[in-house]
Parts: structure tokens; C-alpha cells; sequence
């Protein structure tokens, strides 16, 4: 848990966000079932929120359930769901207990009453907590998100389009489900594919991408590692002639 472990590095990443992806492959290659890959990879997801505040995290963001996962197999839907309630019931006191604070991002609308008990119950025993801010993405798609922003402004009584004001960046970030902490200055995706899959859409504007091949069981403090150096080596340059860190390119 983040609260036992002593700091080693820091490396500048204070937003990480994963896209957990390769569960199903994973399983396949051991002649396994596609839910052996999902169980096995919430231990990943442990070592993940233990490993990440060691390297100078506070805030992250795991992909666990996209809006576009709806389209899989009835059995595997309830395979990924149960396994969201499996983890928030067995270890929502650790987390609790290790200062993390929990989010659920992602959209509401539709979702059954025992998942959206399952989230409330979540959020607010973790609320007051601030050594690690994770943001959970369940139901969550990109481009849904930023129009339910954009409509959450634009229906906002007191709010800019309401004083016949005119809509700027910040509005719309303030109005997103990550509102709370900056935007990612990291993602990571496992599994080889190199692709977005609607992920924080609005919020990766400037982060660094890394693509790492192991499948999202494997993942472990050494991919996490390499990931974060290879991150270092990297110029944030944000449109500019000069890296972050002020040096003339
Ligand atoms: C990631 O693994 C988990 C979710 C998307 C929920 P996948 O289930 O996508 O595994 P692959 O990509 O098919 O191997
Ligand atoms: C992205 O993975 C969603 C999550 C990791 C939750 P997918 O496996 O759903 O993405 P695609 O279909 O390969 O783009
Ligand atoms: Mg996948």
C-alpha cells in the first residue's frame, strides 16, 4: 500500500494513466478461459496502486471498462463487472486504510443499482483520503465524456454560457470526471497496440505516450520502471523551442 513503502525516485509524473489492455491473449496462450486474464490482472492492478506512488505518482488513472466494451460477449460483461465488485468489496478498507482516494469516471447513466451503490460507497469512504488519488475509468468513453462536460456548462444556471459569457478551456476542463488533478504527463499502454481506444481524450493533449508489449498481467515494477525511464528521456517541448525543463532544443 502507498503509505508503507519509502519513496525511491521521482521522476516527474505526478498524473499516470494506464491502459490495462491484453488480458484475453494473455489467457488464450495458456489455453485459458478470457476470465483466467481478467482475475490475473487484477493482481496487476494491486501491484500497480502499490508500485506507482513509490516512483512520485499521486494521481491514477486505470482503464478498466470502456463504453465500447458493452459489445463483448454477455458472459465476459459479467465476468469484468463482477470482478469491479470483487475488488472494490475485498479491498476498498486497504485502500481506505492506505490513503488512497477513490473515483469511479466514466458515465452513470444506465448502470444497475448494486454497481452504483457499489461506486458511492466507494468514493465516500475514500474521500477524505489524499496519498493517492485513483481514478477508476468504468463506463467510460473519451468523447462521451467531454460532451457530458459540455453539457454540464452549458446547463450550469450559474454558469458561463447562463451570463451569456464566452466557453474557454478551462470551463470545459473543470467540468470533466478528472477535474480534480492535473492532466496525465504519462500514459502507458500494455499489450502492443498503439492505439487510444477513447481514453482521456481531452486530457492527453501534451502527455507522453508509451507502448510496452507484455500483456497487462505481466506487468510488473520492472515494465513500470522502463516505462517511467523512458518517459525521462523524453523532451516536453508543449509546441515550444525549449524542453520543460528550460533547455534550448
Ligand atoms: C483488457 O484486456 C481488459 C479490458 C478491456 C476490460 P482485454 O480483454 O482487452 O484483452 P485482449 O486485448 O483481448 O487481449
Ligand atoms: C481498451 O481496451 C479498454 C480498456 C483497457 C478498458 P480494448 O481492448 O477494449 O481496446 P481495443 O478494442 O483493442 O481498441
Ligand atoms: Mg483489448
Amino acid at each position: 500500500m502507498p503509505d508503507q513503502v519509502q519513496q525511491t525516485e521521482q521522476y516527474g509524473v505526478e498524473h499516470l494513466a494506464i491502459i490495462m489492455d491484453g488480458n484475453g491473449r494473455w489467457a488464450k496462450t495458456r489455453g485459458r478461459p478470457r476470465s483466467f486474464g481478467h482475475r490475473a490482472g487484477v493482481e496487476a492492478v494491486r501491484r500497480t496502486v502499490r508500485n506507482a506512488p513509490k516512483l512520485g505518482v499521486r494521481h491514477l488513472t486505470l482503464y478498466a471498462f470502456s463504453s465500447e466494451n458493452w459489445s463483448r460477449p454477455a458472459d465476459e460483461i459479467s465476468d469484468l463487472l463482477g470482478l469491479l465488485k470483487f475488488y472494490v468489496r475485498s479491498d476498498l478498507a486497504d485502500l481506505a486504510a492506505a490513503g488512497v482516494c477513490v473515483r469511479i469516471i466514466g458515465s452513470r447513466e444506465g448502470l444497475k443499482p448494486d454497481i452504483l451503490n457499489l461506486i458511492n460507497m466507494a468514493e465516500s469512504k475514500t474521500a477524505h483520503n489524499s496519498k493517492l488519488y485513483l481514478n477508476i475509468a468504468f463506463n467510460y468513453g473519451g468523447r462521451d465524456e467531454i460532451v457530458r462536460a459540455v453539457q454540464k456548462v452549458v446547463d450550469d444556471p450559474t454558469g458561463v454560457v447562463a451570463k451569456g459569457g464566452k466557453l474557454t478551456v478551462e470551463d470545459i476542463t473543470a467540468a470533466m470526471d478528472t477535474a480534480r488533478g492535473p492532466d496525465p504527463d504519462l500514459v502507458i499502454r500494455t499489450s502492443g497496440e498503439k492505439r487510444i481506444s477513447n481514453f482521456l481524450l481531452w486530457q492527453i493533449a501534451y502527455a507522453e505516450l508509451v507502448f510496452v508489449e507484455c500483456m497487462w498481467p505481466d506487468f510488473d515494477m520492472e515494465h513500470l520502471t522502463a516505462a517511467f525511464e523512458e518517459y525521462r528521456s523524453r523532451d516536453r517541448r508543449y509546441g515550444g523551442v525549449v524542453s520543460a525543463e528550460g533547455v534550448a532544443l
